[in-house]
């Protein structure tokens, strides 16, 4: 088993788009450990995001981050990291394979929907930023 972090980012909770996301989450075999609604202040995104912080798009991502609630989530299943990147697609929704969550519910490159951790010391960190003091990595 393993874990990986996922978000529904604040574009898809604003348009309604939690409870469709969850049910494709749970319809492909994760099972959700962990899970809040939690509005980010411009600090805890850019913290979150910090990998990013030399890049053009890092102000506008993390006002973005912090422009409405998101749902946080610890997705647990073989494999974890790899399968969520699948169900999400490319980051840019509009070279998203078909019947990806970011090309059903992504509306650009940065408002794309989802965001999910891209290997397991990526997955450590992120899980840790936002369930600190819960012993989730196995
Ligand atoms: P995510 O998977 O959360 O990881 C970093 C985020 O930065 C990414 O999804 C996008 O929301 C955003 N991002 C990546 N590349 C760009 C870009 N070229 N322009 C704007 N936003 C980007």
């Amino acid at each position: 088993m393993e874990r990986t972090f996922a978000i529904i980012k604040p574009d898809a909770v604003a348009a309604r788009h939690t409870g469709r996301i969850i049910q494709r989450i749970e319809e492909a075999g994760f099972q959700i450990r962990a899970m809040r609604m939690r509005h980010l202040s411009k600090a805890e995104a850019e913290g979150f995001y910090a990998v990013h912080r030399e890049r053009p798009f890092f102000p506008s991502l993390t006002t973005f981050m912090s422009s409405g609630p998101s749902v946080v989530m610890a997705l647990e299943a073989p494999d974890a990291i790899r399968k969520w990147r699948t169900l999400m697609g490319a980051t840019d929704p509009a070279k998203a394979d078909a019947g990806t969550l970011r090309k059903e519910f992504g509306r650009s490159i940065e408002n794309n929907a989802t965001h999910g951790s891209d290997a397991p010391e990526t997955a450590a960190f992120e899980l840790g930023y936002f369930f600190p003091g819960i012993d989730l990595i196995g």
